[in-house]
Order: structure tokens, then C-alpha cells, then sequence
């Protein structure tokens, strides 16, 4: 059967959000697409492409009442059967070493975009969640406490390990209550920036991952929080 998608962070054409949603509409499904400024060329020509498959939405995740805005639209439209929170945000001098240039300035809005953002999205969509919905955050291996081995990064990898602490306890809470899939993946090692691409995997590539992963997301033990942080393949990550 078809599904409602929404997705966040559409603003860059070769990035994950824009893959993700390409091939959700390739399969025919209807999908809302959340970006800050809608009026862009590459969303004006998947509205043209797709017409009332393709639903465009002005969101800044850091505003409550955009937020509220954006859900409440939504909801005169559609029910929700998956909602992936792609957008991400990070300040370069946030990620620099501790000792080399790290500044605290501006580190609030990675953790407000990626991490805040997400649960005030969770919430302003929760009574318009249709059955059985999945509820998936694009996170990465950079907030995995056991995992990432990077010693500088603060400002992403905190921002990212929020929003997967954030995914357990919506999971541990939303699953048995109202039968909603929680997920946090890490979509890989993606070639979404113009620099040359050593990345092992295209965004087309790690979209359709993510897109079979959720369809069918591996089983979960809500004691020992297995089956939340996965990668783009399904597999166990581990926080
Ligand atoms: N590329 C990789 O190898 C890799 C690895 C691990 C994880 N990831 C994760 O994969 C996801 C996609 O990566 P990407 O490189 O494709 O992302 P991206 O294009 O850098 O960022 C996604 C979007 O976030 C949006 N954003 C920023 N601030 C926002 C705000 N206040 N409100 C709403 N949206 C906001 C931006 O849209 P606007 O500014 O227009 O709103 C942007 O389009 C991210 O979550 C990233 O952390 C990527």
C-alpha cells in the first residue's frame, strides 16, 4: 500500500533528503518535503515532476511555531505513516579540537536543529501519526559514544548522540503505547558534498538502504534498546 512520508532537510539537491525523497515517489508515494525556503529550483522541478505527490514545506525545526505550522498543514492533507528527520546542522569552530580552536559560541543550534528539533517534530506530528507508523532520524556513527573514534567533532557528535538518546526513549515510549517504530540510522559514509567523492556511497545508494530498511526494520528488544541505532543496511550499530 502506498504511504504518506515526511522528510526534513531537502535544501540540498545532492543530499540524502532529496535522494530519500526520489525514491519514495518513484515508488508512488505521497511525500511532504521540509526545507527553511521552499523556493528553490530542484523543488520547483520535483513539483513539477511529481505535481500533488510532491508537497513542499517551509519549516525551520528550530521554531516551535513553524513547527506546529508545518504538522498542522500536514494534517489537513494526510495521515503519517513514516517521518524521517534528515536535517542536520553543525558549526565549523564547534567541531575544532579543544585545544585548537574549539568555540563554544554557536554550539546550541546543532543540538537544537538535530536533536531539539527532531522530538518538537515528533511531537507536533504525534496525533497525526497513521497505524503502525515509523518514526526515523538520520543520526550518524559520529554519536556513537563506543564507536566514533574522532577526538575533535564535539558540537555534531553531542548533537547526534542527543538524538539518540532521544530516539531510545521515544521508542521505549511510543512502541508499546501506540505501536510506533522508532529508528535512528546512520545513513553511511554518503557522497553529499561537491568535494571530490571518497565516500563509498552515493546518496541514491544510501536512500535506498534506509528506504528497505524501514520498510522492514530489524526486530527490537525494548530492554537493551537493540534495533534502534542501525545502520542504512539495518544492521546493529551501537551507541
Ligand atoms: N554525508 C554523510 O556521509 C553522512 C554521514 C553520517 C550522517 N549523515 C547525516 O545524514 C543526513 C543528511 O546529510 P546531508 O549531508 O545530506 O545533510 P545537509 O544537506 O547538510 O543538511 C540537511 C538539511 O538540514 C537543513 N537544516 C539546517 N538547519 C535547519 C533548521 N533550522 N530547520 C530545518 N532544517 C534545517 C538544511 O536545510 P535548510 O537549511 O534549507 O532548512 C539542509 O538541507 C544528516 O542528518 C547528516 O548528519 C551524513
Amino acid at each position: 500500500m502506498k504511504k504518506s512520508v515526511f522528510i526534513t532537510g531537502l535544501s540540498r539537491e545532492m543530499g540524502l533528503g532529496v535522494a530519500l525523497a526520489r525514491n519514495y515517489l518513484a515508488q508512488g508515494n505521497l511525500v511532504f518535503g521540509s526545507l527553511r525556503n521552499i523556493d528553490q529550483p530542484h523543488i520547483k522541478e520535483l513539483k513539477e515532476k511529481w505535481g500533488d505527490m510532491f508537497i513542499p514545506v517551509a519549516m525551520d525545526l528550530t521554531n516551535l511555531e513553524s513547527v506546529k505550522a508545518a504538522a498542522a498543514n500536514v494534517a489537513k492533507i494526510s495521515k503519517i505513516d513514516i517521518l524521517i528527520g534528515n536535517a542536520t546542522a553543525a558549526d565549523a569552530a564547534g567541531n575544532k579540537p579543544i585545544d585548537d580552536g574549539c568555540s563554544t559560541e554557536n554550539m546550541l543550534n546543532a543540538y537544537d536543529v538535530n536533536a531539539v528539533g527532531f522530538i518538537r517534530m515528533v511531537q507536533a506530528f504525534l496525533t497525526n501519526f497513521a497505524e503502525a507508523a515509523t518514526i526515523a532520524s538520520i543520526s550518524s556513527e559520529a554519536g556513537s559514544m563506543g564507536k566514533c573514534w574522532r577526538d575533535d567533532g564535539l558540537d555534531y557528535g553531542m548533537a547526534k548522540a542527543a538524538l539518540n538518546f532521544a530516539c531510545v526513549t521515544l521508542q521505549r515510549r511510543l512502541a508499546p503505547k501506540y505501536g510506533y517504530r522508532v529508528l535512528a540510522i546512520h545513513p553511511g559514509w554518503v557522497q553529499t558534498r561537491p568535494a571530490p567523492p571518497k565516500a563509498n556511497l552515493t546518496p541514491e545508494e544510501s536512500a535506498e538502504h534506509i528506504v528497505k530498511t524501514i520498510e522492514s526494520p530489524p526486530e527490537y528488544e525494548a530492554i537493551g534498546n537493540k534495533g534502534v541505532f542501525i545502520q542504512y543496511d539495518g544492521a546493529e550499530y551501537g551507541f
